[in-house]
């Protein structure tokens, strides 16, 4: 009985708080689809700032021009969006387009956004309405200065480059899996706005496998990290990974020969850990569909022996492979094979070997936690060794890592570009890639390129508040 009056209580507190309008079932009902849509969405992850409330923004976004921060989408009626009818909720998810009728910055994945169906927008809207906290946080204006700090280019922008789609699922995809899985990629999980590349406007390239071999090839640098190809590539894509592989990964952040770190951190533990089963699998289900895509060089993974012997041996007259025999080989293993579900391995790994080396240089410098999940409750760490080895020792190691255990990768890398990197935040460059951010200035910077940052500090996944 007490219980009963406890719970009855605090449902009351919930009608006070939350407003009078939510009584019925079928509306709770549609508050709970409307809260795992926004899982699936990550809706949190920028609209929280560090250790701030859920949903009441301030999340730093840095940009070469300034910084911009995500805003209160708690319904409070002056500070949040509680004034915003369904209708300008939608405008805002799909044409990005706020209530007073500017333009946002497109690190809010409209693009994305616009494929999600009226059935989950109007859930969601249920849930930003009366299932999250009313918080009277004002939103903070971006600090750019003008004249970049004028909206009507970013209005520009989305009539160029934004195209008008279809919501909801792509109906000329028979499996239901994979068109459960495409909507869930290229709708709410918006993968493509880190592992598509961008054009010179900071468009992606692609929204759908309908733009061919770009779409989803690999993408830019975020916090210096990069998003690898999901592609069916089996070196530097997910041709080795099975789908259930993937769907461990999304669901765990680890698996025996891959760990999830940067950017990707986040979108475990604040998104696809909360996913259903039937969702993730229809997820690695979609991406197993997509072909390989043409590649300048071919690798051929696995250890060929010579690199442990080497080691074995105490590398002599190999400096790279000596600092990696003197800091990472007790945990990374003299045949590059780590230790399953704790240390990745390294041989083969695409993020050693893919083109561009600054996913390795940052996790070298700066290391990298493996977020605690609910599968996988333990977090585990990776240190830096940017105030333990030189620029040039650790030019050194990372490039012993591309050529070592037939990882065969391409270019080399420099201490001045690990100085660059370690100092000003610069990617490395290194054959087949190319930073150059020229051209889009004149339409406003956009997300996710060179200079861009979103809040690196949360991006360990531990974040308790999340
Ligand atoms: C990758 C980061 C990111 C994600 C994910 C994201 N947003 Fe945003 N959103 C932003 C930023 C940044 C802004 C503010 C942009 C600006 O000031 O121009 C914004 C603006 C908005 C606005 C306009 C706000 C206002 O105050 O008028 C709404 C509404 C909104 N987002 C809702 C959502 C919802 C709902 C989701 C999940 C479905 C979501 N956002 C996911 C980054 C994000
Ligand atoms: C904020 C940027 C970002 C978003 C959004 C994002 N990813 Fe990632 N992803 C990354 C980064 C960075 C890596 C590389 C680090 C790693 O492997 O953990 C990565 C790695 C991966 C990997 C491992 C690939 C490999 O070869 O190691 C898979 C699988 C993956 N992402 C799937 C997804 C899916 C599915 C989505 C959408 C639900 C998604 N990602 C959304 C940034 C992102
Ligand atoms: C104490 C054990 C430990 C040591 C020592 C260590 N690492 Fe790591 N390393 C890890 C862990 C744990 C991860 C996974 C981190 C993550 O996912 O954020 C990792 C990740 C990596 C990765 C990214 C691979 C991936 O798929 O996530 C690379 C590359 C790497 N380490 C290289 C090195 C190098 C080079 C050294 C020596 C200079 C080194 N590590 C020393 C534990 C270690």
């Amino acid at each position: 009985m007490k219980q009963g009056w406890k719970y009855a209580a605090a449902i009351g507190l919930m009608a006070v708080s939350f407003g009078a309008a939510h009584a019925q079932d079928g509306d709770d009902a549609l508050i709970k689809r409307g809260e795992y849509v926004a899982r699936l969405s990550d809706c949190i992850a920028c609209h929280t700032a560090l250790h701030g409330q859920p949903y009441a923004g301030g999340l730093e976004i840095k940009s070469p021009i300034g910084t911009i921060y995500s805003t209160n989408i708690t319904p409070d009626p002056k500070y949040g969006i509680g004034k915003y009818t369904l209708q300008e909720f939608t405008v805002a998810l799909r044409k990005g387009i706020r209530k007073d009728g500017a333009t946002v910055y497109p690190a809010m994945p409209y693009p994305e956004f616009a494929r999600l169906s009226d059935d989950d927008i109007r859930a969601m809207y249920a849930y930003f309405m009366h299932g999250v906290k009313p918080v009277p946080r004002p939103d903070k204006a971006p600090d750019i200065s003008w004249p970049m700090s004028m909206r009507w280019p970013l209005a520009m922008w989305r009539a160029m480059f934004v195209p008008n789609v279809t919501p909801g699922a792509d109906t000329s995809i028979s499996d239901p899996l994979a068109s459960r899985g495409e909507y869930l990629v290229n709708g709410p999980g918006h993968c493509g706005e880190c592992h598509t590349p961008r054009g010179f406007g900071m468009q992606e390239k692609a929204l759908t496998a309908k733009g061919g071999e770009v779409y989803l090839s690999g993408g830019a640098p975020i916090d210096n990290w990069i998003a690898p190809s999901l592609r069916s590539n089996s070196d530097t894509g997910l041709g080795r990974w099975s789908e259930e592989d993937i769907y461990q990964f999304l669901k765990s952040g680890r698996i025996d020969h891959s760990a999830v770190f940067g950017g990707m951190a986040d979108v475990v533990a604040y998104s696809t850990q909360h996913w259903t089963d039937d969702d993730l699998r229809a997820t690695a289900h979609y991406l197993k569909t997509l072909p390989a895509v043409t590649e300048g060089h071919n690798l051929a993974p696995g250890d060929n022996g010579d690199t442990a012997a080497l080691l074995a041996k105490g590398a002599p007259g190999n400096p790279g492979a000596k600092v990696y025999l003197d800091n990472c080989a007790i945990c990374h293993m003299n045949d590059g094979t780590g230790v399953n579900r704790m240390f990745p391995p390294l041989a083969g790994n695409p993020v050693v070997i893919t083109d561009n080396a600054t996913s390795l240089v940052n996790v070298v410098a700066f290391g990298g936690v493996l977020p605690p999940t609910n599968s996988a409750p333990s977090a585990v760490a990776m240190p830096g060794f940017k105030d333990h080895l030189s620029d040039q020792q650790m030019a050194d190691v990372v490039n012993f890592m591309r050529k070592a255990w037939n990882n065969n990768a391409p270019g080399k890398v420099t201490a001045s570009d690990i100085q660059k990197l370690r100092t000003t935040g610069n990617p490395v460059s290194t054959s087949g890639w190319n930073t150059s951010s020229q051209g889009w200035m004149a339409y406003h910077p956009q997300p996710y390129g060179a200079g861009w940052t979103f809040s690196p500090q949360t991006h360990t996944g531990v974040d308790d508040a999340q």
